[in-house]
């Protein structure tokens, strides 16, 4: 792998007692396309939080782009280009789509971009495929439409690293099909991606690479056929 963009040493991050996360290490090269897996509860979305800087982990630190982000907010991570959708997609409900793009756009960079707000905005409207509803309210797109429009919104903090927790579910097999062929597009501009999904079709067709959490440890990480025979994966997912 060239010089890694993102890296988490030793992350642990608990709960009250409980121990969410216990030293999961990973490093996400420029570019390159990684699929998260394990099963509900092992502590995926936790480590994206501690990732992006929604939560603070007890122990471990958080490297972006030959910066230590651990202590920065998750705002200031955005700046960097260290971006996250959520798994539930959040619009604001009372703005049209466009300005829903245009908020984080005016928010998310530190100066605006040379072609100005309301054109990058429709650019990225382009690229998600909803330009022709920039006006529409979010209640009226569809589901697929507003998974869209989720990393649209997270594509208007020029992200380096995207991090799509849960972009698919409860999407018919040719919406999925759609956001994998979105994500591969976004991903062929130069935007590394971690793509953190259940739906092992679009993980197994996106990913080069696969890390594995259980039980808040990464039990393995490589080559994605390889990875989907080691016995401790096939065991976790076919529940001991
Ligand atoms: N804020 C919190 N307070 C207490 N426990 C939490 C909190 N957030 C997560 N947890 C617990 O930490 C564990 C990991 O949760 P997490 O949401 O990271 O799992 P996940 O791998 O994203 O699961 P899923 O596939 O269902 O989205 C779970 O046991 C969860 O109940
Ligand atoms: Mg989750």
């Amino acid at each position: 792998m060239s010089r890694p963009i993102l890296e988490a040493r030793g992350v642990t991050k608990q709960f009250g007692g409980f121990t969410a996360l216990d030293g999961v290490e990973l490093a996400i090269g420029p570019g390159e396309r990684v699929g998260l897996i394990g099963p509900n509860g092992s502590g995926k979305s936790t480590f994206v939080n501690c990732l992006t800087g929604a939560l603070t982990p007890e122990k471990g630190a958080i490297h972006f782009l030959n910066e230590d982000v651990t202590a920065l907010p998750a705002w200031q991570r955005a700046r960097r280009g260290l971006v996250r959708s959520f798994q539930i997609p959040r619009p604001f409900k009372k703005l049209s789509v466009i300005e829903n793009v245009q908020v984080p756009l005016r928010f998310a960079l530190s100066e605006p971009p040379p072609t100005g707000i309301d054109r990058r905005a429709m650019d990225i409207l382009d690229s998600i495929g909803l330009d022709a509803k920039a006006n529409w309210a979010p209640k009226d797109l569809s589901q697929v439409e507003l998974r869209k429009l989720e990393l649209g919104r997270a594509l208007a903090a020029n992200p380096r690293l995207l991090i799509a927790d849960e972009a698919m579910a409860g999407l018919s097999d040719s919406e999925v099909d759609e956001i994998v062929a979105l994500l591969e597009r976004l991903n062929g501009e130069g935007i590394a991606v971690i793509l953190i999904e259940h739906i092992m079709r679009a993980v197994m067709r996106f990913s080069q690479r696969i890390v594995v959490l259980v039980a808040g440890r990464k039990i393995a990480d490589g080559d994605p056929a390889e990875v989907m025979r080691h016995e401790d994966v096939e065991r976790a997912y076919l529940g001991q």
